[in-house]
């Protein structure tokens, strides 16, 4: 099965546009991280996965009738050989099928660079969005959802807001491995994003996991632990309970750095610094703030906080960028 077979029955024969779409969609961070492909031509995880978007931080994504194809991403024009280049349109092609529809695609990231903070998720997220409007799609939540996840997986989950559950699924066509908003009244939770080093990483998180799924001997035990801890989590959210869900999502990102430091070679994404700051937030928590942190396929900490300790956080992290996930923007 590939994207294409799963695709045609929800596409118009003739792909008809409007003048110009724009789309926003925010970014969002893994409290239970998807880490893992099932299936690399569908994109599948191998787990489900739950995270947080980022309200205001993500996405906008302009499409219009170019006489070439072209992405601009942030004022920079992409070169036709760079890998933003060729993923995007290799993307679109899943849609356009060589229909002769050049597209000028501009997007600007509203996450300040520094925050060192990758714009894949939100950027799939605005690009499938701002497709299904240029060509008037009208493709229903899920189709939505399961096209983004064939762009970049954690991008199923950018097209919400708020609390977002993507479930690994069980049908072969994909059909099922979506996400979806979940239900709550919570909004308590608050997140600082920490820089340590916002340079670009040298191993994608696409490459990173199937290194790790053919390498580590401790990825084993990941697909369970993370869906306990999925499951764990979205209870937290549902009870309000922030200390099992910071503990929860803290433990759930460092097992999953485990699996990769057990890589053959070691893939390790975390900087010395990472792991001096990791000690002092684990300090910090030991004298009686509530702070946790999770971390991605790169060297940069965000920590999960209540609104209570915005002050003490802010004290603490003056370098850091703050953010209430909803406040929202789009
Ligand atoms: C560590 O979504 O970037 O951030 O599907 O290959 O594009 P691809 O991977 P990507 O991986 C995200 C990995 C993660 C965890 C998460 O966001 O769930």
């Amino acid at each position: 099965m590939t994207p294409a077979d799963y695709l045609a029955p929800y596409l118009p024969p003739r792909l008809e546009p409007v003048e110009a779409a724009t789309a926003y969609a925010p970014a969002n961070i893994a409290l239970a991280k998807y880490w893992g492909k099932s299936d690399r031509v569908l994109n599948l995880p191998a787990n489900g996965s739950l995270s947080i978007s980022l309200g205001s931080h993500g996405s906008r994504t302009t499409i219009r009738a170019a006489d070439a194809d072209s992405i601009t991403l942030n004022g920079v024009l992409a070169g036709e050989d760079s890998p933003l280049h060729r993923r995007t349109f290799v993307f679109i092609e899943h849609i356009r099928r060589g229909a002769p529809q050049p597209l000028a695609i501009t997007s600007e990231n509203t996450i300040p660079t520094a925050a060192g903070l990758a714009s894949s998720a939100s950027g799939f997220a605005a690009l499938t969005r701002a497709l299904n409007a240029y060509w008037q799609l009208d493709l229903p939540d899920a189709v939505l959802s399961a096209l983004a996840r064939i762009g970049s997986g954690s991008a199923a989950r950018s097209l919400w807001h708020g609390f977002v559950k993507w479930d690994k699924g069980e049908q072969v066509d994909g059909s099922d491995s979506i996400a979806a908003p979940i239900v709550s009244d919570w909004q308590d939770l608050r997140i600082a994003l920490l820089p340590i080093d916002s340079g670009a990483k040298k191993t994608t998180s696409g490459d990173g996991m199937n290194h790790t799924t053919a390498t580590s001997p401790l990825y084993a035990a990941w697909p369970a632990t993370a869906a306990r801890d999925l499951a764990t989590i979205e209870t937290a959210i549902h009870t309000h309970d922030f200390t099992t869900l910071g503990a929860t999502a803290e433990a759930n990102a460092l097992a999953m750095h485990a699996t990769m430091l057990a890589a053959r070679p070691a893939l390790c994404y975390l900087h010395g610094a990472s792991l001096d700051a990791l000690h002092r937030l684990w300090q910090q928590r030991a004298d009686g703030l509530e702070i946790y942190a999770t971390i991605d396929a790169g060297p940069n900490i965000k920590i999960l906080y209540q609104r209570c300790d915005e002050a003490a956080v802010r004290a603490a992290y003056p370098q850091a960028v703050f953010i209430n996930p909803f406040v929202l923007a789009g």
